[in-house]
């Protein structure tokens, strides 16, 4: 039988032949998509050459701590769509966010209400606290806690050598009725890496690299589903319009300016500090 164009999906498609079911399913969805896009766009022979080139140029980005493929996911919203068909929660349970590729295992575990910040100019003090609870609202003692966020320099521990090892990282467990509370810096909003070909992408179809202010969390609890997430600065002015799509409404918290002393007293902060609450619902496993 000659190749047309009218039957040359189906024959590429015939030619799968895994003892994987799964595999076959996924290539060929794969092929169908890849053809109807190139029967969609036409691509020139230039234009195919420009795509071939720059997917070139991710692949080379990429090291042990640079994924830029992960990234170009992040910022064409496919992380996030593949994060929520993966991650259906009831109502109660925490939504989750990206995990970034900032996060880093060992975090110290640290006493409820110590600083995670350990650098001279981090940011501005900031309580944060909350409970944890399973989505009926039943206190969860014991939960882990796994917390990470930028300075407001706009850079993670790792990406900048003039802070300390794992600074801003800790890890906390909740007391006996499901709170913690543990000292920050209030978080600013940051560009996103932008020196890659990701950053290319977004400079020429005219977008920013910007993430809103977030705090990233890992929590996980004995017989619950951990929750990786973030919560974000509500009032930030990149909250609609995230590099990487991962702002949700239930995720959006007010950061409190604490001007009264007593509270500031009470909270271990000078006046002119910040308050902000999370609570979080984790699914029973
Ligand atoms: C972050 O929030 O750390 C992040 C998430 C996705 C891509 C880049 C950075
Ligand atoms: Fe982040």
């Amino acid at each position: 039988m000659s190749i047309t164009e009218q039957n040359l999906t189906d024959i590429v498609v015939s030619t799968l032949n895994s003892d994987d079911p799964r595999l076959n399913q996924v290539m060929e969805s794969l092929i169908r998509h890849l053809h109807d896009f190139i029967r969609e766009v036409e691509p020139s022979d230039e234009e195919w050459m420009t795509g071939i080139q720059y997917l070139t140029e991710v692949g080379q980005m990429c090291n042990d701590v640079r994924q830029e493929y992960i990234l170009l996911s992040d910022t064409l919203g496919v992380t996030v769509l593949k994060d929520s068909l993966n991650n259906k929660k009831p109502e109660g349970a925490t939504e989750v966010s990206v995990l970034g590729p900032f996060y880093r295992e060992g975090a110290e575990v640290m006493p409820l209400g110590a600083s995670i910040s350990r650098g001279e100019n981090d940011g501005q003090p900031c309580v944060v606290r909350g409970r944890v609870t399973a989505p009926d609202g039943t206190p969860i003692a014991g939960a882990v806690m796994d917390a990470w966020q930028a300075a407001s320099t706009g850079f993670y521990e790792q990406q900048d050598e003039n802070q300390p090892e794992m600074n801003l990282r800790g890890r906390f467990k909740t007391d006996e009725n499901g709170y913690y509370h543990f000292k920050t810096v209030k978080p600013k909003n940051y560009p996103i890496p932008g020196d890659g070909p990701v950053g290319k992408m977004l400079d020429a179809v005219g977008r920013h690299n910007y993430r809103p202010a977030h705090i990233h969390f890992i929590v996980s609890a004995e017989g619950h589903e951990p929750v990786i997430t973030q919560f974000f600065d509500a009032t930030d002015e990149y909250v609609t319009s995230d590099a990487v799509f991962g702002v949700k409404e239930s995720l959006l918290v007010d950061f409190q300016e604490v001007t009264d002393p007593a509270q500031a007293a009470e909270l271990n902060l000078p006046v002119g500090g910040w308050l902000v609450e999370f609570n979080f619902g984790l699914n029973p496993e």
